[in-house]
């Protein structure tokens, strides 16, 4: 059982704020993603979380216990956490039953509860066949699983997973998902887990926030993220998607270049409108804006295009099934299905 409460917390190094005050509740048993772009912060905040960083002010609450300000500050082995680095961390020295046990092993644990209890957390990261191997024995995934064993053997209540599946190969990070998800589940841990890649927080989060520069943009389930995004960059960064300059009127959108489209929305003046590639629609005969194809590839399941909208170029996923080709330099129409109109 653990929620997290993060109030005003602020962290500088030196006279950089790299943290912009953040405040904010982790629910017991959620899954929490913080995503961002290499450098906004995102190992700071869970460092800060972990105990290993002070924050330069705001508190910390595990629960209701205060962790960190007003003057307490927990250190991170009476936090009830454990952590897994991008790094494999694990000691080259030792075979997998001694990293899996080395926390037990510190707390002064009985050998035969050591015994049980990292035989048991093997089982649950499928590693118990490989229990005598030495690291170098191991491929980087197996590497991986002895880290998140080793953060699990304690019975946290909060497990804080920095960037952990992101020196594994495509594949092998694609199954680790469904493992961490269902390692949260089984344990019944709060996870906050730290990446820079949006399908992976969009496949494993309840809720994902989204930082930049250190400074939160959205805090949302993943649906909400992709669907509605608060600005530009949530919609930039999350998912793929176009974006062409424009002024709002009361009825309707002209785009730089000219061409107008109907408009019902509340915003006036310069705006920019995003459209999400799978959100276009094609015609070759008549549609809202004339563009011309400059380059399709036919994918089987979606044409993959490239168009020009006077001189703004837009990629559209088009449904294989229902289009066939587009011969390049053709001239076509588009429609959006679905569209963001952000204030400039
Ligand atoms: N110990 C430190 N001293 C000074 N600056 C740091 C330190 N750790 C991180 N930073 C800076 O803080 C910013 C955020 O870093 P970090 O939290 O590691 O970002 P992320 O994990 O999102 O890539 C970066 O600009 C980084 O250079
Ligand atoms: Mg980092």
């Amino acid at each position: 059982m653990a929620s997290i409460t993060l109030s005003n917390i602020t962290k500088f190094y030196g006279k950089v704020q790299v943290i912009e005050k953040f405040s904010g509740v982790f629910n017991d048993h959620e899954f929490i993603t913080l995503l961002g772009p290499s450098g906004c912060g995102k190992t700071t905040m869970l460092r800060m979380i972990a105990g290993f960083e002070k924050p330069t002010s705001g508190e910390i609450k595990i629960n209701d216990e205060i962790v960190s300000g007003s003057g307490v500050f927990v250190p991170p082995n009476l936090r009830g956490i454990g952590m897994v680095f991008q790094s494999y961390a694990v000691w080259p020295h030792m075979n997998v039953f001694d990293n899996v046990a080395y926390p037990l092993k510190i707390q002064k644990v009985s050998r035969a509860e050591i015994k049980k209890r990292v035989e048991n957390i093997l089982e649950a990261v499928h590693l118990a066949p490989f229990i005598e191997r030495m690291p170098n024995e191991l491929s980087g995934g197996q590497q991986q699983r002895v880290a998140l064993g080793r953060a699990l053997v304690s019975n946290p209540s909060v497990l804080l997973l920095d960037e952990p599946l992101s020196n594994l190969d495509a594949k092998l990070r694609e199954a680790m998902r469904f493992e961490i998800k269902e390692i949260q589940k089984n344990f019944g841990i709060t996870v906050v887990y730290v990446t820079h890649d949006q399908t992976e927080a969009m496949a494993m989060s309840d809720r994902i926030i989204v930082f930049d520069r250190g400074v939160v943009q959205q805090v949302d389930t993943p649906m909400n993220i992709y669907k509605n995004p608060a600005n530009e960059f949530v919609a930039d960064f999350v998912g793929k998607i176009n974006f062409i300059n424009g002024t709002a009127y009361e009825n309707f959108i002209e785009f730089q270049g000219g061409q107008k489209m109907n408009y019902n929305g509340d915003k006036r003046g310069s705006v920019v409108v995003a459209v999400r590639p799978e959100n276009i629609l094609i015609n070759r005969e008549r549609g809202i804006l004339k563009s011309k194809i400059l380059q399709s590839y036919y994918l089987g399941d979606i044409n993959d295009c490239r168009v020009d909208i006077d001189g703004t170029i837009f990629r559209v996923t088009a449904p294989g099934k229902t289009y066939g080709g587009f011969s390049n330099g053709s001239e076509v129409f588009l429609d959006f299905d679905e569209y963001l109109v952000f204030q400039k």
